[in-house]
């Protein structure tokens, strides 16, 4: 881990963020030759987007494509960054939620972004979270054959990771994420100050993607993530340094591997559970999806040591800092009737990492050591799910 330094400092007190000297914004570039792209971080960075825009896409309109929540309380902020390049805006409004990324709300941006007469030289900016991103970007992918689009994420799960790398989607009734499209952003402008009017059952849940990153990749900066956690929580500058370095991981994976044929796989540890979970509940606040994935990345960390590849001791700890923060690693966490371990088994089928049949999944041979496998005998995942269940 390059940064945040691992000093293994105490938590710091509880800081009011808006009377903090903002920090110079950190730059992430995510090498992808000549669609490379850069990921500005850090408390302010929104007003600047009207001038990176500009000199990206000299002239372009721009239509903001948000939800309801998020345009009353950062769409302002938004256009008035870009009215002050001299860029003109239109606005598509949706619902707030994972129930957007459907067919249906897909279809309403189209339209919109169609009757705005956004054209082939414009450009589409996603102003919200994961859902935002995802469905913003999809509709940029299919419109006009694709349009250009910037990502202005505003939760904390977006900063780190759905904003970034390309990957766009809505669900279908059959499963998470299946309809979609690799559509690289332009620019990625990840202002941390947004994440103010963020609900804390939201931050929590993109802290689970936080730990992702330390639990897949980098036992260092997991162990920063122990001892930093609270400030992370408050609003201090571990905040800024946190969300830096998951999307410098994010960014190196994506350079390595852009359409998941390797390594980006790991991205998806706790995923394939998670996802069965989520399906299970309906796509519905009853469970978001970093709680999905905590959940995930909780069990597959058990069914890893189950399979006698990593000390119970191992678990307990990734457990123990997740409980920490607050978020479910068991299902029994949610309070929900879930499905039996065939129907989990039936919802794991449909994930878009099976091949030829074959579940693939990320397991761990020990915190910051995961990796790929399709050879996982699912009869063992079976027992292991009807376990969890009980
Ligand atoms: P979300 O977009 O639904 O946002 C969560 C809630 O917070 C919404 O109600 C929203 O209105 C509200 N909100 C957003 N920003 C706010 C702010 N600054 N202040 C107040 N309220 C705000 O959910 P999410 O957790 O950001 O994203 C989850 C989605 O991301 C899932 O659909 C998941 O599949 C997807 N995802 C995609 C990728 C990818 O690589 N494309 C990666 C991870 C997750
Ligand atoms: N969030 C998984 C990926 O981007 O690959």
């Amino acid at each position: 881990m390059n940064t945040p330094s691992p000093t293994g400092a105490a938590p710091a007190a509880k800081t009011s963020r808006s009377d903090a000297p903002a920090a110079p914004p950190q730059v992430v570039e995510v090498g992808l030759g000549d669609r490379a792209y850069d990921i500005v971080i850090g408390r302010g960075v929104l007003t600047a987007l009207g001038e990176r825009l500009a000199a990206l896409k000299p002239g372009a309109k721009a239509a903001l494509v948000s939800d309801v929540t998020v345009a009353a309380l950062h769409l302002g902020a938004v256009e008035k960054a870009l009215a002050a390049a001299g860029i003109k805006t239109a606005r598509v409004i949706v619902g707030a939620g994972e129930g957007s990324k459907c067919f249906s709300t897909l279809e309403q941006v189209c339209d919109e972004l169609l009757a705005a007469k956004i054209e082939r030289g414009d450009v589409v900016v996603a102003v919200g979270g994961g859902v935002i991103g995802d469905l913003a970007g999809f509709a940029a992918a299919i419109t006009r054959r694709g349009l250009d689009i910037v990502q202005v994420p505003t939760t904390l799960l977006a900063q780190v990771d759905s904003s970034v790398g390309g990957k766009t989607a809505i669900n279908s009734t059959l499963g998470k994420n299946l309809i979609g499209a690799f559509h690289q952003p332009i620019l990625v402008v990840a202002d941390t100050g947004l994440l103010d009017t963020l609900a804390q059952r939201e931050f929590r849940a993109g802290y689970g993607e936080v730990a992702k990153y330390g639990l897949l990749g980098d036992a260092e900066f997991f162990s920063w993530l122990e001892a930093n956690a609270a400030e992370i929580f408050s609003g201090g500058p571990a905040r800024e340094q946190a969300i830096a370095h998951c999307c410098r991981m994010k960014a190196d994976i994506v350079a390595r591997d852009e359409r998941e044929t390797g390594d980006r796989a790991l991205l998806n540890l706790g995923h394939t559970f998670g996802h069965a979970f989520e399906a299970a509940g309906g796509f519905s606040a009853k469970l978001l999806h970093g709680e999905a994935v905590s959940i995930g990345m909780a069990l597959a960390f058990r069914f890893s040591a189950r399979l006698g590849l990593l000390p119970k001791s191992e678990v307990e700890r990734v457990v123990r800092h997740l409980a920490s923060v607050g978020l479910p690693t068991r299902a029994a966490d949610v309070p929900f009737r879930w499905p039996d371990a065939d129907r989990m088994m039936d919802l794991m089928a449909q994930d878009k990492k099976v091949k030829r049949g074959k579940l693939t999944f990320v397991l761990v041979r020990g915190i910051g050591r995961a990796y790929v496998t399709r050879e996982v005998d699912p009869n063992d995942v079976r027992a292991f799910v009807a376990g969890e269940l009980a």
